[in-house]
């Protein structure tokens, strides 16, 4: 079987976009997933798997979808109401006519009765007749799906329901089975009675359209975005749903807002410092200046060095010169003193006087020790001599109080450099942070207007798809004008709605031939979009003069004055 498109809520394939030759499906797929052969004008192939419940395609001229027929045949009433024993037979169009209370509405109910236990407007109805005795309720009715006939019966006897499957007694459970795997409750009420449907809350109603109209694909909205929005959007859409975006880009909105503020006043706080730095010295003078005042002191303070180097020895000379005087003044004493002292030439024991020789040994003896004085004093007297000599030529050097002052300025001066050296280290600190902030800024502005932009994009995108459904749905009505969205005049967001008119009335406001009109048109695009045909039983048919047919079997009911009930069944 060749398809023209495939496609889900992200993807879609067809047949003449991206090279796309030829699409078919395979039979490799399971319950779960289908895989279609995807044929490139190039030969290439490539096999691509959607889930079953997500997945929609389009044949190629064929009808896409195989449209389910029910046609009844043959209905009968025991004891429904009014009607104690009725048999009608359905063709394609079946006329019931007869005055009022003859029993024409009964009839649609009955069948309704059957299958739902219900009244035509869903609610519970009990048929047990109220005017005759009788022991038992029972409707049959006798269709086809498809051509397969089927034949349902329900019945209340003495209080109790029963329900037969083709003639079989079954239980509720299994009767409600056969009917729900035929069509769905909600479809074939609306289907079989044009009125029904308005009588549904707004939401039942619009999600009952949108269920048979899909939705547009992602894809197919992304073609009708600006370009920056799609490109954008589909990227994303790969990672994350819309929802999910809109989730994660509100909160970093909120976030990057903030953030946005705190780095402005930062960088105007660190602005307004810099501007406030006033000017300074440049470093290579401060360097210049830092080394001639360095060189400065330390000439001073070498300086200083030798002076007191020169006092110290100045001191030492003085001191020792004057141990030295001492000790040359006792030698000259001793020297004197020996000089002066005459030798004694008579004997200490026995008084008489000394030989010649002996005489001599004491003088000899004086004379020796006079010149070991002087031998002794003379070295002295001579290292005396030298040290006053360099005494002499050294000059005691006094300490100069302007100059230590002098020092004191030079360090005062050391200091304003070091600082004025910080200060250049801080303004680069500043300049950094600075640099730093408005980077920080920028960012952050970045992602706070990706996010905005992200937001704008899914609002474009919620409005494209709303247009393009509303499109959609608006293109399957003639005469109904239908409106799925609101717009939030605050926000300018678009909120689901759900208001059918026609020629500008709501459906509320129409009359009697006017709602059947509408009713009629609403259950045809029902029908068509669901590719169920039903039976339509439309009562008091009387009200209008012209309408079109609806696309199953049309069953009228028309009052007729003084006329008996009567059913007539046409070709
Ligand atoms: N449980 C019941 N037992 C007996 N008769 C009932 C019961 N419920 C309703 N009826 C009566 O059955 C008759 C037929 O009602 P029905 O609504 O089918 O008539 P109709 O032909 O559609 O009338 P109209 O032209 O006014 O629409 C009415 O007289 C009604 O009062
Ligand atoms: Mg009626």
């Amino acid at each position: 079987m060749s398809i023209k498109r495939i496609y889900d809520d992200s993807d879609s394939y067809e047949v003449g976009e991206d090279d796309i030759s030829n699409i078919e499906l395979t039979a490799h797929g399971n319950k779960k997933m289908t895989i279609y052969k995807v044929t490139y004008t190039d030969n290439s192939i490539l096999f691509v798997g959607f889930l079953e419940h997500e997945v929609e395609h389009r044949n190629h001229g064929i009808k896409e979808r195989e449209v389910l027929q029910i046609k009844f045949k043959e209905l009968t009433l025991q004891n429904f109401k009014s009607h104690q024993d009725l048999k009608v037979e359905f063709g394609d169009t079946t006329q019931i006519t007869g005055d009022n209370a003859r029993g024409k509405s009964s009839i649609g109910e009955s069948i309704i009765w059957l299958l739902y236990g219900t009244d035509m407007l869903g609610s519970k109805l009990d048929p047990s007749p109220d005017t005759y005795e009788a022991d038992s309720t029972k409707v049959e009715l006798l269709f086809e799906v498809d051509g397969k006939q089927t034949f349902l019966g329900r019945e209340i006897a003495k209080g109790r329901n029963k329900f037969y499957v083709n003639e079989v007694p079954s239980k509720a459970t299994e009767f409600n089975q056969v009917i729900e795997q035929l069509f769905d409750k909600e479809l074939f009420l609306s289907l079989f009675n044009p009125s029904y449907f308005f009588t549904l809350h707004w939401e039942k109603q619009r999600g009952m359209i949108l269920q048979y109209a899909t939705a547009p694909a992602n894809k197919e909205v992304f073609k009708e975005l600006p370009k920056p929005q799609s490109d954008k959007l589909s990227e994303l859409v790969k990672k994350q749903s819309l929802d999910d975006l809109v989730k994660i880009h509100r909160d970093n909105k909120n976030k990057k807002e903030k953030e946005h503020i705190a780095a402005q006043s930062r960088t105007k706080t660190l602005k307004e410092q810099l501007d406030q730095f006033g000017s300074l010295v440049p470093v290579s003078s401060l360097n210049t200046e830092k080394a001639q005042i360095e060189k400065s002191i330390k000439e001073y303070e070498d300086s200083i060095k030798d002076s007191v180097e020169t006092n110290q020895r100045i001191n030492f000379l003085n001191n020792k010169i004057d141990s030295l005087t001492v000790q040359i003044d006792q030698g000259r004493d001793n020297h004197t003193q020996l000089k002066a002292r005459e030798i004694n030439v008579n004997c200490h024991a026995c008084g008489q006087e000394l030989k010649e020789d002996s005489k001599q040994t004491l003088v000899d003896n004086k004379e020796s020790e006079l010149s070991k004085i002087a031998e002794q004093v003379n070295p002295l007297i001579k290292e005396r001599k030298s040290l006053r000599e360099e005494l002499s030529s050294l000059e005691y050097i006094e300490m100069d109080e302007k100059q230590q002052e002098k020092k004191n300025q030079w360090n005062d001066k050391l200091f304003n450099i070091e600082h004025e050296m910080n200060r250049h280290k801080q303004l680069e600190k500043l300049n950094k942070d600075a640099k730093e902030s408005a980077e920080n800024e920028k960012t952050v502005k970045e992602s706070l207007n990706d996010s905005i932009f992200i937001l704008d994009a899914i609002k474009a995108f919620n409005a494209k798809e709303a247009e393009l459904q509303a499109e959609k749905v608006q293109g399957l009505f003639e005469n109904l004008a239908i409106r799925l969205f609101d717009t939030v005049k605050t926000t300018g967001e678009l909120k689901p709605t759900f208001v059918i008119q026609m020629d500008g009335k709501d459906y509320i406001k129409l009359s009697t031939a006017e709602k059947i009109k509408a009713g009629l048109e609403l259950r045809d695009v029902l029908s068509e979009q669901s590719d169920l045909i039903t039976p339509c039983f439309v009562d008091n048919a009387e009200s209008i003069t012209k309408f079109k047919e609806p696309n199953g079997q049309l069953i009228m009911a028309k009052v007729e004055a003084g006329k008996e009930l009567e059913v007539v069944t046409g070709e």
